[in-house]
């Protein structure tokens, strides 16, 4: 089976190295030269607007997924038309504009942030009047690691901030005093069936993603489950799908979703019987999902800007390494680490060990 993947970046070769010993072979769209998980398949170098690359690579592949959301509708409806897409472009469209996604949350009865759709500045000042502040003003697409969104606090940080994101249209949330941040990775096969991983304790560092940490027996995790058991179902969801939450007040509120495999799910490659990249390929190509039970206790550090020295890395007993071929630049995600093993004191100290090589 080959399989069509729209973008060539570390997810999308994370995916191939899942799929390539279930016998699947692949072709990335992506027009980056340097894409890194062009290594891993065919790369076909182009816009994703590009109409007869998009052609050749539907006439390639069996099915085409996804990397990233931010992938023009127009491009889904085209590969649509000629090649079985998953997950749908409805699923997408929602996924990708952050009015959809709250709007869902709160149509299904989801817990979310106060929100309002924001077009000028006068928008945002009348939402600011009813939200109040401290508040979080966000573009509707296109952000992610915390790009394209500015934490307001004061009277004097509202003045000219539409502007200031570029005059597109934002969403405008409150800022919730949340006590941890947590996502919940699911993965819904073609025929409905419906798997959960833990919860995962995630802490990022201006705005990235840092540190992800499985966890046991979550007393949300209930909660996390019917929460995006319902998105799953609204959606008619194929694939791996990531929900973010803020924990407070004891409960969960709803933060954004990814229609993708996520960061805070690569733990599962070594922590779990079956990763979040074999579980997303098996549930489009209709195969039978695998098991999301941990095995042990795992926590994923993320690599950012540059990997450190590799002998080091991989000298700590059960940490594996991930670097992802790219280019070191500031910001960017360029490698990871999972680290294994029994108990969580162990867990902490080996943390410890790969933070004191990240600082070095
Ligand atoms: N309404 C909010 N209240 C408090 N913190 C927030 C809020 N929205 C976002 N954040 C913080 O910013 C991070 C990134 O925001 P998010 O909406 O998840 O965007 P991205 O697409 O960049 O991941 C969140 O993980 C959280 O730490
Ligand atoms: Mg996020």
């Amino acid at each position: 089976m080959k399989i069509g993947v729209i973008g060539g970046g570390q997810l999308g070769r994370m995916l191939a190295l899942a799929g390539t010993p279930l016998g699947m072979n692949f072709a990335f769209l992506d027009p980056a030269p340097d894409a890194c998980a062009a290594p891993l398949g065919e790369h076909l170098r182009a816009d994703y607007g590009d109409q007869d690359h998009l052609r050749q690579l539907a006439d390639e592949v069996d099915l085409v997924t996804f990397e990233f959301e931010s992938v023009p509708a127009e491009t889904v409806a085209f590969l649509s038309q000629f090649v079985p897409v998953y997950p749908s472009a409805e699923s997408l469209r929602i996924a990708r504009d952050r009015w959809f996604e709250k709007s869902m949350f709160k149509d299904l009865g989801i817990p979310t942030p106060s929100f309002a759709d924001i077009q000028s500045q006068a928008d945002l000042d009348a939402a600011v009047a009813s939200i109040g502040l401290p508040a979080v003003l966000k573009t509707r697409t296109l952000g992610y690691d915390g790009k394209g969104q500015k934490v307001l606090r004061t009277a004097e940080d509202v003045v000219g901030t539409f502007a200031e994101l570029g005059s597109v249209p934002c969403l405008l949330e409150g800022f919730v005093p949340f006590t941890g941040e947590v996502s919940l990775i699911a993965v819904r096969a073609r025929d409905g069936e419906t798997r959960f991983y833990p919860l995962v304790h995630n802490t990022h560092e201006n705005g990235i993603l840092r540190l992800s940490v499985a966890s046991e027996d979550h007393m949300l995790q209930g909660l996390a489950e019917d929460y995006a058991g319902r998105v799953l179902k609204q959606l008619d969801y194929v694939g791996v799908l990531a929900f973010e939450f803020f924990e407070v007040d004891g409960g969960l509120k709803a933060n954004e979703i990814a229609p993708r495999v996520h960061n805070s799910g690569h733990w599962t490659i070594e922590g779990a019987e079956c990763s979040q990249f074999e579980n997303h390929l098996r549930a489009v190509a209709g195969l039978p999902l695998g098991s999301t039970a941990k095995v042990g206790e795992s926590a994923m550090l993320n690599f950012i800007g540059e990997v450190p020295a590799v002998d080091k890395v991989i000298a700590i007993d059960e940490c594996h390494l991930h670097h992802y071929g790219k280019a070191f630049k500031v910001g960017r995600k360029v490698g990871h680490a999972t680290l294994r093993c029994d108990d969580m004191a162990t867990l902490e100290q080996k943390i410890q060990q790969v933070e004191a090589l990240i600082q070095s």
